[in-house]
């Protein structure tokens, strides 16, 4: 992570101008970021004339209450924010809006040059009450303001370095918002007589579905008469109106207890969403996508770069890749990745896989691979993001909008665009004939049913998860496939359950980690893949004679002895190769009971937020 202290660096931005009272708006708005940060939230409102300021640590619960006893503050405009403090305590000073004489802002991002700009505006006898890079911008633009708002927005644009998006208020224009942002996402959404400001789509959805996407440098000026844009020339400019093609039901839990119960259900649709225009003839056929089998079959590398769950849908990818097409995969971090100097030239294919499309190090990746030279394919599920904007290539992810953090549905949209893209690619290269590619498209477009399958079924996986909730630490293993499974499991169990987790490739296991068993303690064997069951089976016994509790995910066919598996989650009998697409689901829901059970906040796990926009 990028050290600035005291910085905001997620966070999530709101603004409304119209008809009507916009307190509860601005509050309904950031409950559908809080997937962007969510320990401290703020709100300014033009109240009669004048900017009011209520902030709290905490969560937006915390701020209404606080309302309740403070007094609400009402308008028809204003912003708030939900933010995501990487260092420093969150406190109700750091929380945002901060303010300057005659202006208040919300910031989602990070000023590099805060620092300097500071020390200059503290030698021109301005005060600091915070810690925050923020409070410098609102300084920094009360310094500049000489009456004319654009102009003072347009000088601190030319002087602050970083990504950011920032919602501003002016003192002396009431009921006006303005809006500008370099790198992190802002959008603009228009309703009737009503505009709104929001870092992400679902803020604005149950409102509008019309909206605006502000481009880098961009300014956005909300009143009573409309919306405006301008550029850093002061230039009028104008911009194509987009409109959401996800509906509220999208953005709301539907009866469901948490998100991430919604999501995982939600798979099955995101499959067949994703897959089936990309299926012509029984075939895969990604030409919508700008790709086609000659240029696949150019590149002599593949390239594979992304971060947390993402990256092991990139290790699934690696796998498959290899196996059908026989062309050489590279994972990387992309943190990893950037830093490293990598061997890249244009021969290679570099793929980016993000959910957000935000990701800072994903993106960083991107514009690396492209100077070097490489030719680069997105798979992104967010519309109109950076990453999706920046690729050469692009494939979106139908997923809908995903609000756990706890990513599910997006990984299991980009295992199986690997998959289309691992059968193009090996038909392409004539490694597999046509019947064959075929035979695998539709298994992999028989898979939804499969998950709907398994789905009502879940009752078992909350089973094994009260196995597990006093656990202090536990392994996942596997072999090929199970082992590349393992990794997403094991990450998603530490995310959101907070118990100590690692996957390990169940052979190496005896190079060391095997004296970490002990009595009791859980290992989750992904034993799915028939070519390596046997060789799987042996490791699980010698972590079973080790005193290990195991519970194994593997075919239902295969009928565990009591010396081999203490609990089993039985899945149907496919093909070894698409197994991870209905394996998955099963440690998803692992992970969520557990982490239910032992009453966590399970869409919004402590110390994360969703979207990483920054290193
Ligand atoms: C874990 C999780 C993260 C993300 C990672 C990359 O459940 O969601 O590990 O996968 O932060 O995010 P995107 O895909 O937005 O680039």
């Amino acid at each position: 992570m990028f050290y600035n202290k005291s910085n905001d660096h997620m966070c999530g931005i709101v603004g409304y101008v119209g008809k009507n009272e916009c307190t509860d708006i601005l509050i309904d708005s950031l409950s559908k970021l809080e997937y962007r940060g969510y320990d401290s939230a703020g709100i300014a409102v033009f109240d009669s004339g004048e900017i009011k300021v209520a902030k709290s640590k905490g969560r937006l619960a915390d701020l209404v209450e606080k309302m309740k006893t403070e007094g609400k503050i009402k308008g028809h405009a204003g912003i708030g924010h939900t933010r995501w403090a990487t260092h420093g305590e969150p406190s109700d000073i750091n929380s945002h809006p901060h303010s300057g004489k005659r202006v208040t802002i919300v910031h989602n991002g990070i000023i590099e040059n805060y620092k300097q700009i500071k020390d200059f505006l503290i030698s021109q006898n301005r005060e600091f009450l915070s810690e925050t890079d923020t409070e410098v911008v609102a300084q920094l633009l009360d310094y500049y303001y000489e009456g004319d708002p654009l102009d003072a927005i347009i000088k601190v644009m030319r002087e602050i370095r970083g990504s950011f998006a920032l919602g501003i208020v002016f003192a002396d224009f009431a009921d006006t918002v303005y809006a500008v942002r370099r790198e992190s996402p802002l959008i603009v959404g228009v309703g009737e007589n009503e505009s709104f400001i929001a870092s992400d789509v679902p803020a604005i959805l149950k409102y509008t579905k019309n909206y605006y996407l502000l481009e880098h440098d961009e300014i956005s000026v909300l009143n009573k008469d409309g919306v405006k844009f301008y550029n850093l020339h002061k230039k009028e400019i104008k911009l194509e109106l987009k409109t959401a093609d996800w509906d509220m039901d999208a953005a709301e839990k539907n009866g469901f207890e948490h998100f991430m119960l919604k999501e995982i259900h939600e798979q099955p649709t995101a499959i067949r969403t994703t897959i089936t225009p990309r299926i012509v003839d029984g075939l895969p056929n990604l030409e919508e996508c700008g790709i086609t089998p000659e240029a696949l079959k150019k590149f002599n590398r593949i390239h594979i770069v992304a971060c947390g769950t993402a990256m092991h849908a990139g290790t699934v990818g690696k796998y498959i890749i290899e196996k059908l097409a026989r062309v050489p995969v590279i994972v990387d971090i992309a943190s990893e990745f950037r830093y490293r100097d990598p061997l890249l030239d244009e021969n290679d294919l570099v793929i980016i896989i993000s959910q957000s499309g935000e990701t800072a190090d994903s993106l960083a990746a991107l514009r690396l691979s492209k100077e070097i030279g490489a030719k680069t394919l997105a798979i992104v599920n967010a519309k109109g993001s950076s990453i999706a904007r920046e690729a050469d290539m692009l494939i979106y992810t139908h997923a809908g909008p995903e609000i756990a953090v706890a990513s599910t549905k997006a990984y299991m949209v980009q295992i199986a665009v690997m998959y289309l893209l691992a059968f193009e690619l090996a038909y392409a290269v004539g490694k597999i004939d046509i019947d064959e590619c075929r035979r695998l498209t539709s298994l992999l477009s028989s898979t939804p049913d499969i998950i709907e399958n398994i789905l009502e079924h879940k009752e078992h996986t909350q089973y094994i998860a009260s196995s597990l909730i006093t656990a202090d630490s536990l392994l996942y293993i596997g072999r090929g496939l199970d082992y590349a499974l393992s990794m997403e499991g094991s990450l998603k169990l530490k995310e959101i359950s907070y118990i100590h987790s690692e996957s390990y490739a169940a052979g190496e296991l005896k190079h060391g980690t095997i004296s970490l068993i002990s009595d009791g303690m859980p290992v989750i064997a992904v034993a799915t893949q028939k070519s390596l069951f046997e060789k799987t089976v042996s490791n699980i016994k010698e972590v079973k004679a080790r005193g290990a509790k195991v519970i194994m995910v593997c075919r239902d066919s295969y009928d565990p002895e009591k010396d081999i598996a203490d609990y089993k989650f039985g899945l149907p009998d496919i093909d070894d190769i698409i197994m991870p697409m209905i394996a998955v689901v099963p440690l998803q829901l692992i992970a969520y009971y557990t982490s239910v059970l032992r009453g966590n906040d399970v869409d919004k796990p402590r110390n994360l937020a969703k979207s990483v926009t920054v290193e």
